[in-house]
């Protein structure tokens, strides 16, 4: 069966920029046009949902240019794309912590989710300045003030309804696959990954293509999914 949610940690730029003797950012603006051709190649593919990890709450440890870089390409990207995006029908929404994030890329957020949220082709669900772990205690806290506010009582909390306090409410990951050769899901979708299959190629991001997504796809197609269970 296909997939509904797949989810990319799209990693590798600065080695692909690197081992051209470019600048780490060179890699990062190759992957952001990568990124764009797979959004539109996933709905044409009847993926309802792509997750997509373009920065995470650590990657702050990095120098302030290249953060500063990721935060304009972000801003660049979408002043640049938005309109092909959403003339495609693709709804984007954002997960992570909106603390410690420039205005402008705030304001970048709120306009891109606001002007695709009637759309139904499929989602795009960037995640940025995002984190796991801090996604889990996010939901948690969110949890406990709505039983302190008597919206819901402590008996309520399931598995599923401790899902809908995650950053956005999606059904779970079917397929994650992580470019650039690492073999660890580096505080990503934590949540959401409980019975995913993993895909894990060697292939830098900015030279993941269109038929490298459909391998990952063919190959999740083969898997034998059984969730506990026995055949
Ligand atoms: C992934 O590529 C993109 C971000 C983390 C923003 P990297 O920048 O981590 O590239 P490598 O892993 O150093 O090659
Ligand atoms: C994961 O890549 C984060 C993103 C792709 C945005 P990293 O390059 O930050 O992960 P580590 O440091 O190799 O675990
Ligand atoms: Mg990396």
């Amino acid at each position: 069966m296909k997939p509904k949610h797949v989810a990319i940690i799209m990693d590798g730029n600065g080695r692909w920029a690197l081992k051209r003797g470019l600048k780490r950012s060179a890699g990062h603006l190759e992957g952001s046009k990568i990124l764009e051709h797979l959004a539109m190649h996933a709905i044409d593919a009847g993926i309802e949902v792509l997750s997509v990890y373009a920065f995470s709450t650590d990657n702050f440890k990095r120098s302030a240019e290249e953060v500063n870089y990721l935060m304009d390409l972000f801003i660049k990207m979408f002043k640049t794309k938005f309109a092909k995006l959403n003339k495609k029908g693709i709804k984007v929404v954002f997960s992570g912590r909106k603390i410690n994030l420039r205005s402008d890329v705030i304001e970048a957020m709120e306009y891109i989710e606001d002007n695709t949220k009637q759309n139904t082709a499929g989602i795009l669900n960037i995640c940025f300045n995002y984190g796991g772990q801090e996604e889990i205690v996010d939901a948690s806290l969110k949890i406990h003030e709505d039983i302190v506010n008597g919206k819901i009582k402590e008996d309520d909390v399931t598995k599923e309804l401790f899902s809908k306090y995650l950053y956005q409410d999606l059904p779970p990951i079917d397929l994650l696959i992580r470019t650039g050769g690492e073999l660890r899901v580096s505080n990503f979708m934590l949540y959401q990954m409980s019975y995913t299959e993993f895909y894990f190629t060697n292939t830098l991001f900015p030279d993941f293509s269109k038929s490298e997504f459909n391998k990952a796809l063919f190959i999740y197609e083969n898997r034998d999914r059984r969730f506990g269970n026995v055949k």
